[in-house]
């Protein structure tokens, strides 16, 4: 008989592809989230809307399934995370803590919590060309305020849970995720979408805005590469946190230059300094997940912004004559 899973957040970027990821993996898939995806319609066998901030919701989300999958948070990029403290620890909080516990509840037989490079310390980041973090590095604890704060109370409730209970919980430490199917605007994008978004906006020789001075570092992982990522971690026998990113560092100034190549078109560009920034410098050290898989993310930016461009582009193409039209 096939498995069955539960995926929440399955309204949004990475809960959809994991979805269509499960599905064709044999899964049956349960969708959960407040609204239906953004952009078309979700491949899940069923889904249900739901505010998993109530504990009520989360014990129906959970009811039957082998696998929980729990991708459902209030998030954003640097500018959303970073402007609304009270509002996404609140709901984050509800939503995690009440989902590990229905999910234990329900006996099921993993659950999965999508953690973030955010619970690492901001002092270790303050340079741009950055040592790669360890998993090791999140204590002593000085996390992004608010919204690395819940990711790593989190990942501690999982592993007390692990402890305690025996109950099988995997945290995964996603490094900035980008594609298509993606939030590109509307406040809540992060830098690839934006600068997509932003280029695609742009005619050849014109001018884009970058948040900063452009040397600040990333690395960004392909969602492809996510998808398969969570899968596998799911998979194994490991209950600790683990980084799953790319340790491809870029500075956000070349990585508009590789969205201009891609766009085929010369950009200038003029960078921000009252916006936000986020850390200096943030890049994945992978040994913990090579050494637990046999794996890691192998999709190179280049490669993985090609057909995110493209999707972006063709979105903002064809949003603009209804906008004109409103
Ligand atoms: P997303 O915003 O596209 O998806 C999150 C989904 O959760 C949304 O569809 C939203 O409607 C849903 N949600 C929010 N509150 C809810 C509630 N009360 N009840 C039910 N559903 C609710 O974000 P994403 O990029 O797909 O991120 C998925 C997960 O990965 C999140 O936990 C996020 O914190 C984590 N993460 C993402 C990244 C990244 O780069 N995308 C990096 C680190 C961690
Ligand atoms: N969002 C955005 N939009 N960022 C921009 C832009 C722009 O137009 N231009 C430049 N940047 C810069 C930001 O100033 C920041 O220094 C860098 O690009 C990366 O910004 P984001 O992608 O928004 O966020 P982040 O990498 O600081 O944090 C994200 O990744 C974490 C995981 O690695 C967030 O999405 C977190 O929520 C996530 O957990």
């Amino acid at each position: 008989m096939s498995k069955s899973a539960v995926v929440t957040g399955a309204g949004g970027f990475i809960g959809g592809h994991l979805v269509t990821y499960l599905r064709r993996h044999g899964y049956h898939v349960r969708g959960v989230d407040l609204k239906h995806p953004d952009f078309g319609p979700s491949d899940a066998d069923e889904f249900v809307l739901a505010d998993l901030r109530s504990f009520e919701d989360c014990r129906e989300a959970v009811k039957g399934v082998d696998e929980v999958y729990n991708l459902a948070a209030d998030m954003g990029g640097i500018g959303y995370i970073s402007g609304a403290h009270a509002s996404i620890t609140f709901n984050n909080t509800m939503i995690s803590a009440q989902m590990l516990k229905a999910a234990f509840d329900a006996k099921v037989e993993r659950f999965l919590f999508s953690s973030s490079a955010c619970v690492y310390p901001q002092h270790l980041q303050d340079v741009p060309s950055v040592i790669p973090l360890k998993e090791e590095d999140a204590f002593p604890a000085a996390p992004e305020e608010g919204y690395g704060l819940e990711k790593l109370y989190t990942e501690k409730l999982c592993q007390y849970f692990t402890e305690d209970y025996g109950f099988p919980t995997r945290s995964v430490r996603f490094h900035n995720v980008y594609g298509p199917l993606g939030t590109y605007d509307g406040g809540k994008e992060k830098a690839p979408a934006a600068i997509c978004r932003k280029v695609a906006n742009t005619p050849d020789g014109g001018t884009v805005d970058i948040w900063g001075d452009g040397q600040q570092t990333r690395s960004f992982m392909y969602v492809d590469d996510c998808v398969e990522g969570i899968y596998r971690i799911m998979q194994s026998d490991y209950s600790g946190p683990l980084n799953l990113g790319t340790d491809e560092l870029v500075n956000i100034s070349g990585l508009v230059d590789i969205v201009a190549e891609i766009a085929g078109k010369t950009i200038h560009k003029k960078f921000d300094l009252s916006r936000p920034q986020g850390v200096r410098g943030r890049n994945s050290d992978n040994t913990l997940l090579r050494e637990t898989l046999g794996w890691e993310p192998g999709i190179h930016l280049r490669e993985g912004l090609k057909p995110t461009y493209r999707w972006i582009e063709t979105q903002v193409r064809e949003a603009a004559p209804k906008q004109a039209a409103e």
